[in-house]
């Protein structure tokens, strides 16, 4: 079963952190401004980013996030150097490698959300095998956006629309967001991006439809539990409409 939203107490500084977004998706940019800032190497930050993303996934355990949902490489992304496409590639084997065993231990269910058929044939297995591995899992859903665009996930889901001959009139909102990479799980609550950009650069744009937006100019590698907790007090801040009115939100309390 998965952990129920809750308020929780327990962090670092023990300030409470108030109500837990259930679903928290990241665009977790930056990591080669935070390098270029160091005199470092753009791999470096993309190594120092990795490394962040395992403090983060904890820190969502601890706080009893639900479902974590990351930008690890767009569509787009494609158009990087060649080398550096290559080395997103090769962490995204590594880490399969050598966190998949932890991950697991830790409840932590992974998704991939994105094409596959893009991507090399070893790399496709073995993300096929870490999904299949952790299946089992309920602790923490942890959706991978890898080879991942938001607008392709459309057409790929009205593709398939389309293919099973779906009459017109039962293609509904619901439907459709079942088709989608996502399909069955709840919309982000809080969609946090690192690094300054204002932009959603395609990322969830069917489910981000009401989601709380959060950015910060902190870049990737230096976004902390502590950064996470203030995006979530941030969060906690806002009230979230779903269209209504102020007085239809007070008869609902
Ligand atoms: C943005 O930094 C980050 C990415 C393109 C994704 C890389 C993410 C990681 C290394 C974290 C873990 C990855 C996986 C595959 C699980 P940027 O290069 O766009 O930074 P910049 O905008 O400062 O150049």
């Amino acid at each position: 079963m998965i952990v129920p939203t809750q308020t929780m107490q327990a962090n670092s500084t023990n300030s409470p952190i108030g109500e837990v977004p259930k679903h928290v998706a990241i665009i977790m940019d930056g990591n080669g401004r935070w390098a270029k800032s160091r005199g470092l190497p753009r791999a470096e930050g993309h190594r120092q980013g990795t490394e962040n993303l395992r403090h983060i996934i904890r820190a969502c355990v601890e706080f009893g996030v639900e479902i974590l949902t990351i930008y690890a490489f767009s569509t787009e992304n494609w158009r990087r150097p060649p080398l550096e496409v290559r080395l997103l590639m090769t962490i995204l084997e590594t880490v399969i490698d050598r966190e998949l065993k932890e991950l697991d231990e830790n409840g932590v269910q992974i998704r991939h959300l994105g094409r596959l058929d893009q991507i090399a044939p070893i790399l496709q297995k073995k993300i096929k095998y870490a999904c299949d591995f952790t299946n089992h899992n309920s602790r923490l859903i942890l959706n991978v956006a890898f080879n991942y665009g938001g607008r392709d996930e459309i057409v790929q889901a009205v593709r398939r629309i389309v293919r099973e001959g779906i009459p017109e009139d039962q293609i509904t909102e619901d439907l459709l967001n079942r088709y989608l990479y996502t399909g069955g799980l709840p919309d982000p609550d809080l969609i946090i991006r690192t690094s300054g950009e204002l932009r959603v650069s395609n990322f969830l744009i069917w489910q981000g439809a009401y989601s709380e937006y959060y950015a910060t100019p902190t870049y990737w590698p230096d976004f902390d539990k502590n950064e996470l907790r203030k995006a979530i007090a941030e969060y906690n801040q806002r009230t979230r409409r779903f269209g209504k009115t102020d007085e239809q939100l007070d008869k609902e309390d």
